[in-house]
């Protein structure tokens, strides 16, 4: 009998915090969505280079950048869901200049293979988003044997970066966006056990490779002084995207509580706030949530920590940053 009774005020508690959530899911919504970028630049003539922008947060950043008259470049593991990406923008977007190229950042010979092409081909580079990334993924390796999350999320973007810096010196005023997360908070590097060999926690291994990315950021920022190119780190939100696809648990969280997430649209606005705002311009180092200033986490900040896994990245490439 008591068991009953337990099981209907479970029941009733749930049915009514449904409820209240159907009711307000509107105010939740408007709350979720964020903040929107209101910058009007164009950006005629100017270049845009954006990973992982075949789908969610990139592909809506790409929309936007070719709306406002930039030839963008999708670089995408997958061409043919590129192309299929760079079709709808073509749609959405009278006039786009859109294009596919291949990169997968889980292969520094893809990575270099991309970078040669590029540098040969296009004359300029004023905007990279490095946006591409994997979360919470079982336990696997890219092919140079990096632990994927940051082989992808850190590695690959840093090997990137670095084949490309000299052109998009050359194309000043140029900005570099790094899309980062909330989850760098959470984040801790193990210098001594970066590919988490040890022991393998997929969260953790995620939360290192976004604070990964605040350092690296923190860090390009400091050797770009003086340069006219600056990077900014950002937080798109809470986005409704297929990022959460190796997590059941993270999947069944997006899936009953939609209202609380952003759609792709929304999480792109941080993202195209950094690239195009002209108030950012000479702003380089800082970290951007719901486009404007976030906080970093003590552990984001540390610039001993930032140079080390610095010095730790060029000798796993094996490559050197002057
Ligand atoms: N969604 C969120 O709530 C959230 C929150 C905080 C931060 N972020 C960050 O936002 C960024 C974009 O995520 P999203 O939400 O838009 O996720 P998404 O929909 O899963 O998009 C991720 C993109 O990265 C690409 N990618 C994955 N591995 C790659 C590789 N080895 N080489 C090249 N591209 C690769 C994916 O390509 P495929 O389509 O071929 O897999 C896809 O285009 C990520 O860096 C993520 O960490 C997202």
């Amino acid at each position: 009998m008591v068991v009953v009774m337990m099981l209907a005020y479970i029941a009733a508690g749930l049915g009514l915090s449904v409820l209240i959530l159907r009711l307000l899911s509107a105010r939740i919504r408007k709350y979720a969505s964020g903040a929107v970028c209101r910058s009007t630049v164009r950006l005629d003539g100017k270049v845009a280079l954006i990973t992982g922008a075949n789908t969610g947060i990139g592909k809506e950043t790409a929309v936007d950048l070719a709306s406002r008259g930039a030839r963008v470049i999708l670089a995408c593991r997958d061409v043919e869901k590129g192309e299929e990406a760079a079709i709808e923008i073509s749609t959405r977007v009278g006039g786009a200049q859109v294009e596919v190229r291949e990169l997968d950042l889980a292969d520094t010979c893809s990575i270099r293979a991309f970078a040669q092409r590029f540098l040969r081909e296009v004359d300029h580079l004023h905007i990279l988003i490095n946006n591409a990334g994997v979360m919470m993924c079982p336990y696997m390796k890219t092919v140079d044997g990096f632990e994927m999350q940051i082989g992808v999320n850190h590695l690959g973007h840093f090997l990137l970066t670095n084949l490309l810096i000299g052109l998009i010196k050359r194309s000043a005023p140029a900005r570099i966006v790094v899309v980062s997360s909330f989850a760098h908070n959470f984040g801790w590097i193990r210098l001594h056990d970066l590919h988490s060999q040890g022991s393998y926690n997929s969260g953790l291994a995620y939360c290192q490779s976004k604070l990964a990315n605040v350092l690296f950021t923190r860090e390009l920022a400091r050797r770009l002084r003086g340069s006219n190119v600056t990077v900014n780190s950002v937080h798109p939100g809470t986005v409704q995207s297929k990022l959460v696809r190796h997590s059941t648990f993270m999947s069944l969280l997006f899936a009953l509580f939609p209202m609380f997430l952003k759609t792709p649209k929304e999480g792109a606005q941080t993202s195209i706030y950094c690239a195009t705002l002209e108030e950012l311009q000479s702003i380089s180092g800082q970290h951007f949530s719901d486009c404007a200033p976030a906080f970093v986490a003590p552990q984001g900040r540390s610039e001993e920590t930032a140079r080390k896994l610095w010095d730790l990245s060029c000798e796993l490439l094996g490559i050197e940053w002057d």
